[in-house]
């Protein structure tokens, strides 16, 4: 992502910017065309009368980042130009400029949506300064219309793990410093995400989902709580609800909070107040969460049979939990046909480490184990970021924890 320009540097920072220039006084047009060359500030259009339909059509196609208007030949026309200029391409930037230095004019073009105003006599460092503020403006909006991706955690049964998973998974993406991290915990009845981070929420998504038409990006914001790690936490409600969502409200929860954070991770569970179809509608990728069972990688394939059936379907990882290389009934091959595709991540069963997680509300991501090491990969590869090699313990210990057949080999032996 490009960085926004520095008005340290205004020079360097507005060097990048293009210009449509529109003052039919020729005289003045030259003389503006030849500050801006000597500040090598590209003039992509130079106008020589107020454009209107088709011209303002070839005008806005070039996307310029600035456009400066001279108000003096035909004030009206001027200010109407400005303001379709302005509701046309938000983000751009139009100056207006006039020999006089009236107060009266300035408020007027400033109404009409210019955001400079370049005073007489026009100089090289005030052009230099307005165009850096414009190019910074620029890149904030284009910033603001970038949206985040919707992670969705969901599972083949009950109690497959998806809470787990999904709340480690989010704290392991934090540290990635990727860009903030939000969990949603979807799971409106038996929601335990917030129990899992060792807090009682304040607010929940039920204040949230209850007053859809108050939902805004600073009510939304009241809403939320933060974790140590840094990541936020929008909780279930502490009390059992039958409260079922409204597709149109998940939708606008949604698209605020993904252009609030970079990643929205959700713990969908096993079913989500009967918005299951509009989160499938939003999510990015869904990690879908079974266990090494006959009925479990049944259902897997099911939920994947009705992704894959839908207008939209997000791109899926599979997720094998409580996985046990030694378990010889349904090894990985098994699953995988079971499944009809490769299995992308294996977590082992770590019950020690899980329960002593649970007892101390330190959540398994912000320690060292064999758990947390799968959830940083995969975070790493949400993050958008190349995989690390895979750090081989030297030690014979090590070597058997990697590898579940030597595990075998090694039990067999003893
Ligand atoms: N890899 C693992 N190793 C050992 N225990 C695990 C593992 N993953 C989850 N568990 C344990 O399994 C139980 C169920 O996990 P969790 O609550 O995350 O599942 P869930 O899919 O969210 O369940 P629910 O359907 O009730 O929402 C918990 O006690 C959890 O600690
Ligand atoms: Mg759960």
């Amino acid at each position: 992502m490009a960085t926004i320009p520095t008005l340290s540097n205004p020079a360097a920072a507005a060097s990048a910017a293009s210009i449509a220039l529109i003052v039919p006084d020729s005289s003045r047009r030259a003389s503006l065309a030849r500050i801006l060359g000597g500040l090598h500030l590209p003039v992509l259009r130079e106008c020589p009368t107020y454009p209107e339909s088709r011209y303002l059509e070839e005008l806005m196609a070039l996307d310029c980042d600035v456009f400066i208007v001279d108000l003096d030949t035909n004030v009206d026309q001027a200010l109407g130009l400005i303001e379709n200029i302005c509701s046309r391409d938000a983000a751009a930037t139009v100056m207006a400029t006039s020999r006089s230095n009236d107060a009266g004019l300035l408020i007027r073009s400033m109404r009409a949506g210019a955001r400079e105003f370049l005073p007489e006599p026009i100089v090289a460092n005030t052009i230099t300064e307005a165009v850096a503020r414009a190019l910074a403006r620029r890149e904030k909006s284009q910033q603001k219309n970038t949206v985040g991706k919707i992670l969705m955690f969901a599972g083949a049964k009950g109690g497959s793990g998806v809470t787990t998973l999904a709340t480690n998974f989010a704290i392991a993406l934090t540290k990635e410093d990727a860009g903030k991290v939000l969990i949603v915990d979807m799971d409106l009845q038996m929601g335990e995400v917030a129990l899992g981070l060792g807090f009682t929420p304040q607010f929940s998504i039920l204040d949230a989902l209850k007053n859809e038409e108050r939902l805004d990006t600073d009510f939304l914001m009241t809403m939320l709580t933060r974790h140590i790690s840094g990541l936020a936490v929008l909780a279930s409600p502490e009390q059992y609800t039958s409260f079922h969502a409204s597709a149109s409200g998940v939708q606008k929860l949604f698209n605020i909070l993904r252009h609030e954070f970079a990643f929205v991770v959700v713990d969908a569970g096993t079913t989500t107040c009967g918005a299951e179809e509009t989160l499938l509608d939003l999510a990015d990728t869904v990690y879908l969460v079974t266990e090494v069972s006959i009925p479990a990688l049944r259902n897997a394939r099911r939920l994947m049979s009705f992704m894959a059936g839908r207008d939209r379907n997000p791109h899926v990882e599979v997720i094998l939990n409580r996985f046990n290389a030694r378990q010889i009934e349904i090894d990985e091959n098994s699953a995988t046909k079971a499944l009809a595709r490769p299995v992308d991540w294996k977590i082992p069963n770590d019950f020690p480490s899980v329960r002593t997680a649970e007892n101390t509300g330190v959540p398994l991501a912000l320690k060292d184990s064999p758990i947390s090491r799968v959830m940083h990969k995969m975070a790493v590869k949400a993050a958008g970021k190349p995989a690390l090699a895979e750090k081989r313990s030297l030690t014979l210990r090590g070597l058997f924890s990697m590898n579940g057949q030597l595990e075998c080999a090694d039990a067999k032996r003893s």
